[in-house]
């Protein structure tokens, strides 16, 4: 993955080095993670962002006055992020993670707010990542990562690190075009309930896992 990334880095179009995600418009954000879904189409595993539906649907059933800390899973351009910062409280913070170099640089150029660390590499590795920013257990973690084409042993990392990130009240939500994630959903976490957004591209499972 490092080569691909190494490789998306060399061609970032210059326009979009200096300008953060706040910065570009919605066709410009669109047309970036287009791009980037033409080059790695496993790592995105969708070709459009999210639906404010989508958007709603998982964000209006957090209670955020609880969260100190949020963590997302494969940001992209952000479209999760910038909703999720304005009902957060002022002195929590969101932890981004992002494998794909073009989003992480267009995130970590975002430094207008403070609550936004952002962490280029992978969720797997949340425990490190949340270490290194100097973050408690998360009330809120919120997964947009494809898992159906993860390798099966990645896949089951990246749940049981998220479980040992989760405080004991914490949710953790997952959506995804399929249920085929649910069974080592229903491995790892105690209780899972499902839920269903049909205004997406394509319409999307919830999954609400606690401990
Ligand atoms: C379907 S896109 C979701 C983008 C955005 N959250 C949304 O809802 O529109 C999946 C994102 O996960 C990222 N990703 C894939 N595998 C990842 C991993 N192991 N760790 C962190 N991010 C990952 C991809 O680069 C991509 O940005």
């Amino acid at each position: 993955m490092a080569s691909t990334t190494a490789e998306l880095r060399g061609r970032t179009p210059h326009k979009n080095k200096s300008r953060n995600p706040s910065q570009l418009g919605s066709l410009e954000q669109a047309g970036l993670f287009l791009k980037n879904f033409l080059r790695h189409p496993l790592m995105l595993g969708s070709a459009i962002p999210s639906s404010r539906y989508l958007i709603s649907r998982v964000l209006d059933q957090v209670e955020w006055p609880q969260v100190r800390t949020a963590v997302e899973y494969g940001p992209g351009v952000g479209t999760f992020t910038r909703p999720i910062l304005s009902r957060l409280s002022r002195n929590a913070n969101l932890l981004a993670i992002e494998l794909n170099t073009d989003f992480a640089d267009l995130l970590r150029s975002d430094t207008a707010d403070p609550r936004l660390k952002v962490a280029h590499g992978s969720c797997a590795d949340v425990v490190h990542w949340m270490r290194e920013h100097q973050l408690g257990q998360a009330e809120f973690i919120l997964s947009g990562i494809p898992y159906t084409v993860l390798d099966p042993g990645v896949r089951q990392k990246i749940l049981t690190a998220t479980r040992n990130a989760l405080c004991d009240e914490g949710v953790f939500v997952v959506y995804q075009y399929t249920r085929a994630v649910l069974p080592d959903l229903q491995q790892v976490f105690s209780r899972v309930e499902d839920d269903f957004e049909p205004l997406n591209i394509l319409p999307a499972r919830l999954f609400f896992c606690r401990k």
